[in-house]
This record gives structure tokens, sequence and C-alpha cells, in this order.
């Protein structure tokens, strides 16, 4: 043990630096077009988020209208174990289904006490962020130069707010995982929505009782 310096330990496991690609250590993104290196993306298209969005016609007819891409992930993860971290770049697409903007999926961590750094990138969006246990939501901004926290335990949810791409980076544990069937099964409390020409977090239930009474958000 060196007592001048106590984060040098003898350590548990090989260092797994000789180990990583010398390109998971440098990787270079664009944002225009938005991609990381050349790492294969994910895409999601409108089809993968049916049950997502509140209003179910709107999104009935807009798939009748074509099936288009709304955001892709390029994940990279260099090392797993303990104390690693992998990360991804997204880009969502602006847009709206009735007047819920485009959003991804969302979801928990598979491990749930992984948090996760979003750094935006491009674009103007924001993260709903709801804690599993008490169903509490905040709908934090998501913008170029800005930083969102995720805490562990927090559903989160990217929305994006604007007229062009949002483009972030979401850094998280390597063992984070994703654990989609919460959301999947019982969707965030709130809905995002346009309002006065504004983005404005609206209880779910809300809607749905504005919809009963005939008058569609
Ligand atoms: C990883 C993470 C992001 C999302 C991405 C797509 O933990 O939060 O990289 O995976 O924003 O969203 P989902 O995964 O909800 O479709
Ligand atoms: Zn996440």
């Amino acid at each position: 043990m060196n007592p001048d310096n106590d984060s040098i330990k003898p350590a548990s496991a090989p260092c797994p630096l000789a180990a990583i690609a010398s390109d998971d250590l440098f990787v270079h993104y664009t944002l225009d077009p938005a991609r990381l290196g050349d790492r294969p993306m994910t895409e999601r298209r409108l089809a993968d988020l049916r049950g997502c969005f509140a209003d179910g016609a709107a999104f009935e007819a807009a798939l009748r209208r074509g099936n288009p891409l709304l955001y892709s992930v390029s994940p990279v993860e260099p090392a797993s174990g303990d104390g690693q971290l992998h990360y991804g770049l997204g880009v969502l697409q602006p847009g709206k289904i009735g007047a819920e903007y485009f959003m991804t999926k969302g979801h928990l961590h598979a491990h749930r006490p992984a948090a996760e750094v979003y750094v935006g990138l491009a674009g103007e969006g924001a993260m709903l962020l709801e804690d599993e246990a008490t169903g509490e939501s905040r709908l934090v901004p998501l913008l170029a130069h800005s930083v969102v926290y995720v805490p562990g335990r927090t559903a989160h949810r990217t929305v994006n707010t604007g007229a062009a791409p949002l483009v972030y980076i979401g850094i998280y544990p390597s063992n984070a995982g994703h654990d989609y069937a919460p959301v999947a099964k019982n969707n965030f409390r709130h809905v995002v929505i346009e309002r006065d020409g504004r983005p404005a977090p609206v209880p779910r239930a809300e809607i749905k009782n504005r919809r009963l009474a005939g008058s569609p958000v």
C-alpha cells in the first residue's frame, strides 16, 4: 500500500488496457451527419414505438403515411466488468404524433442502481425522468453544451422538442443493461406535448380524460 496515494491499489484483475482495441480508446464523432466514427447504428422506426404514444389514432394514421426513422443509437462498449463504462451516441429526429413529440422508448436500467450521464451535443430536447419507487417526474432540458444526470432507479426517456435532430451521448456503467418491460407495461405517468407553442409535461390521465370528453390534444 502506498501511503501517499491510496488510489493505487493492487489490481484484482489484469489491467484491461492492452485488451482494448485502439479504435475503442479513441472515437471521433461528427454532428453533420451525426455519427460516432463508422459504428453501426441501431435504428428505431415509428412502428417500433407502437403503444408508446398517447394518441393511438394519430399513431396509426402516421404509420399509414409511412414508417419514418425516429432515432438511432450507436453503442461503444470498450470493456465490461466492475467499474467499466459504456456509452452511446443517440440521434432523435424532430416530429410529433398528435401533439406529442418524437421520443425514445424509454427504459430503466436492468441493474437498477446504475446511473447515467447524458451530454447534449446538438438540437433541443428534454429528458423525462421518473422515479421508479415514488413515480415522481421531472422534465429536464437536454441541449447542446449541457449535461443531464439520470440517477439510478429512474426511468428515462429522451424527447425532441425542437425542429432539428437532437444529438446526445449517454454514458453508463457497463453492467447497466436495459429493462424496457416496466415502461412497455405502464408507460410514463406524463406525456410531453406541445401546448401553447411550448413543451409541457401533462399527466397521462388528464390526456385520456380530455380525449374522452371529445377534445383531443
Ligand atoms: C443507455 C441509454 C441511451 C438510450 C437511447 C435510446 O442506457 O439510456 O443510450 O438507450 O437514448 O433510448 P431507448 O434505449 O430507451 O430506446
Ligand atoms: Zn439508460
